[in-house]
């Protein structure tokens, strides 16, 4: 047996949580003590603004607007105590949204028994999705690509400060599941495959949202909500809401460290996943939020469902017979809140039911409940109910659309440069095709001022898409555009596409380089899932077809997810991978083709080569195992395009002098361990490198991970400059959640590796725990 140590008492051990019973809570429980148990039951329900609307959502003349009857019902009859979403999912003014809200906390301030504000809450994912005219960035996995954590926190704060311009103080944000399919269809809304980076990160954006000190009473704050816990990003089908099958010690090693550090960064809100783990609907699983989420993780904040996904365990799960069993089943597992969203008094009144004949106690009630009020309290809501458009002066602001632009230009990843064919040169002839060179959707996705982003031309007249941003930068007499091919399917229109493809081609023959604009449209969600994860065969028969024409091809991918492009891919000239680069993707990328900015993001993924490779680089075995054909290729598991961590610059870097302060630590030290390393720009451009520290754990109780990332930096260094780079960790770092779901750290041999990527394996230091 080997030797090793169980590095922290509880599961996880960092029970913590920035809210201890404090005045607040106790001033939530004072004022819980004088409702009425139907006045409690409306705190814990959440409507949709659609159950209280009436008209047509028809604009630029939309009639579509708040009823009152219908308001009063759900507010002073039923004391509802929460409000979500757009009408109709389609962004609305500042001015719309502070109007309506405030019309809302009239009713539950003026007109009810116990005057307590309704808590509205929207999914300002990505900047403020469901307000006109706002700072839409890159979405999560292009800040992720960034490998600078700084772009979270901006992106946080701006997103929070123009989400209290519309009068809202709660935003359904940051998402944590790790990105570890790219089947999946939310892939794009985390920060990727590794856990750390998701913990890096996800900290980062919620400091961001709710500032250093998580004063949420702060009218530039807002309270953030970290979801879906748990592990609703790992179905085994790849498929949105469908099961997965985790162990309890996977869980906890991959999926909870994100979500942990959420908790210890003070994290107000959690919001549940919609999926089944294991055959238990997350939802009804009291071992999930109750043991681990309140007991071990020390979460102390309230928990909201996902869209209707009470209703859900009697209606999609069939785990109970009715939807009063669903609603006991949920609320006795730990729910605060349920996201009804539209039935609200079924809810109501099943609830109550459910508390007078005794299956849901009292004191349960209550507790949900205290959360609901002390999070009203936190958030200042009683004493400031409303914050008004007209205070919010910086409003989608130049700096503001200048950091969006920073986000998306320090995040797109250049994967290839054969000949160094970028930067393109100034006043070349270039054919632009592909049908994500003229969407807004592909660059921004869903989320985009409207639910599946398919809104966005509605609202976003004044940035240019990826055609008109070359044209811009390079001479709209230079730039021909043929889109090739639509996203549809082929069958449907093979002849006037196979006339399209024809037309490119001949285009192409007269240009110097081809720039193809290829990817995904807008999706999110159930929308999104996929039954095949190559490119769509139109963009990779066009891909195919550009080919031929022996020009210099340009690949320029959008994509929310990684579909595979082994087809075609090692016949192109260059690939750069925008991923969803936001509102001003298109001006980062056309900055990037013509060489005013040096590209300096890395996956933060796996490119897989193959559908049927899909394994993240901490996947089993060394590279160092023996490889061999066929069924025994451990090593052709993980069969990648690109490798987690990859990618390229303008400039080239080179890493010397790898360095340790200690080779050896006793089980149980608490020594810090340095790690440095030399960096050096050996190219003739300034240029940014994200530096990433691996370690390998070389035998292990439980079969080790061939690598995982420890630590990061990126570093910025002028042409010819050199500069260590030096990271601290200690024994926890190399710590592991064995079979007993204990933390442990185990003696024996370890390796560190230093570099560029996750493949870049020229720089080791081996290290020893005795
Ligand atoms: C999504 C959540 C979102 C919620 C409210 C659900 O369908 O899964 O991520 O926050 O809707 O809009």
């Amino acid at each position: 047996m080997k030797k090793s140590l169980v590095i922290m008492a509880t599961t996880l051990g960092l029970v913590s949580g920035l809210h201890a019973q404090d005045n607040v809570d106790k001033k939530a429980a004072e004022i819980v003590s004088k409702m009425t148990l139907a006045e409690k039951i409306g705190q814990m329900a959440q409507i949709s603004i659609d159950v209280v609307c009436d008209g047509e959502d028809t604009p630029p003349t939309s009639t579509l607007k708040i009823n009152n009857e219908k308001l009063r019902e759900a507010i002073v009859d039923y004391h509802v105590g929460s409000i979500l979403n757009a009408p109709n999912t389609r962004a609305r003014t500042p001015e719309w949204w502070t109007k309506t809200v405030e019309q809302i906390q009239e009713v539950a301030m003026k007109e009810t028994r116990i005057k307590v504000p309704v808590i509205y809450g929207l999914d300002q994912i990505h900047g403020a999705t469901y307000t006109a005219g706002s700072t839409m960035f890159p979405q999560e996995i292009n800040v992720a690509a960034s490998w600078n954590p700084v772009h979270a926190r901006k992106m946080g704060e701006i997103t929070a400060y123009e989400t209290r311009a519309s009068n809202v103080p709660w935003n359904f944000s940051p998402v944590l599941d790790l990105g570890l399919d790219p089947r999946f269809p939310r892939q794009y809304e985390g920060f990727g495959e590794d856990p750390y980076i998701g913990a890096v990160f996800g900290r980062e954006l919620i400091k961001g949202f709710e500032g250093d000190d998580n004063n949420v009473a702060n009218p530039t704050k807002v309270a953030a909500c970290m979801k879906h816990f748990l592990g609703y990003s790992a179905p085994i089908s790849g498929k949105d809401r469908t099961p997965a099958y985790i162990p309890e010690n996977v869980l906890l090693e991959y999926h909870v460290p994100a979500f942990q550090a959420a908790v210890d960064a003070g994290v107000h809100t959690v919001m549940i996943n919609s999926g089944i783990i294991n055959n238990v609907p997350v939802h009804a699983s009291y071992e999930l939020l109750t043991t681990l989420l309140r007991e071990k993780m020390g979460f102390k904040g309230m928990i909201v469902t996902d869209w209707e996904d009470i209703n859900k365990l009697y209606t999609r799960d069939k785990m109970v017979p009715s939807i009063k069993e669903a609603i006991k089943a949920g609320i006795n597992a730990g729910i605060d809140m349920s996201m009804i969203p539209i039935d609200y008094k079924e809810f109501c009144n099943l609830l109550t039911e459910l508390v007078n004949e005794g299956a849901v106690p009292m004191s349960r009630i209550d507790d949900a409940t205290t959360r609901v009020i002390a999070l009203k309290l936190r958030l200042n809501l009683f004493e400031v109910p409303n914050t008004y458009s007209k205070d919010y002066p910086e409003f989608n602001s130049k700096a503001y659309q200048q950091a969006s632009y920073a986000a998306a230009a320090d995040g797109i990843t250049l994967l290839k440069n054969e000949g160094n064919v970028l930067p393109l040169k100034k006043g070349a002839k270039i054919l632009v095709t592909g049908p994500n060179a003229v969407s807004k959707r592909s660059l921004n996705g869903g989320w985009t001022f409207s639910w599946q982003g398919e809104k966005i031309d509605e609202f976003a007249d004044n940035y240019h898409n990826l055609l008109t941003a070359i044209q811009a930068r390079f001479g709209k007499e230079n730039i021909t555009y043929v889109p090739g091919v639509s996203y549809k399917d082929v069958t449907e229109y093979a002849t006037e596409y196979k006339d399209r493809f024809d037309e490119a081609v001949a285009a192409a023959k007269n240009a110097d380089y081809v720039v193809m604009c290829l990817g995904e449209n807008s999706y999110c969600e159930k929308p999104g899932d996929l039954d095949d994860l190559y490119l769509n065969d139109l963009q990779t028969e066009l891909a195919q077809e550009m080919l031929k024409a022996g020009k210099k091809v340009i690949l320029v991918l959008s994509e929310g997810r990684p579909r595979v492009i082994s087809k075609f891919s090692s016949k192109v000239d260059a690939i750069v991978q925008t991923y969803l680069p936001g509102i001003y993707g298109a001006d980062a990328l056309a900055d990037i083709l013509i060489g005013d900015v040096n590209p300096s993001g890395k996956l933060p993924y796996t490119y897989p080569a193959y559908p049927n490779s899909l394994v993240p680089y901490f996947h089993k075995y060394a590279e160092e195992q023996e490889k061999s054909e066929g069924a025994y290729n451990y090593e052709g598991d993980y069969n990648y395009e690109y490798p987690f961590g990859y990618g390229i610059s303008y400039t080239t870097f080179a890493y010397s002098n790898p360095k340790i302060n200690k080779s050896v630590l006793a089980l149980g030290s608490k020594d810090d361990i340095v790690i440095s390393v030399d960096v050096t720009n050996t190219g003739s451009r300034d240029g940014k490198e994200a530096v990433q520290l691996y370690s390998s754990d070389l035998f292990a109780s439980l079969v080790p991970d061939v690598k995982r990332l420890r630590r990061f930096e990126k570093v910025e260094l002028k042409a010819g400059e050199t500069k260590t780079v030096s990271f601290t960790l200690n024994l926890n770092d190399l710590s592991f959640i064995n079979l007993k779901n204990e933390r442990v750290v185990e003696a024996g041999d370890f390796v560190f590796q230093i570099g560029s990527s996750s493949a870049d394996t020229n720089n080791k230091i081996p290290f020893t725990v005795k």
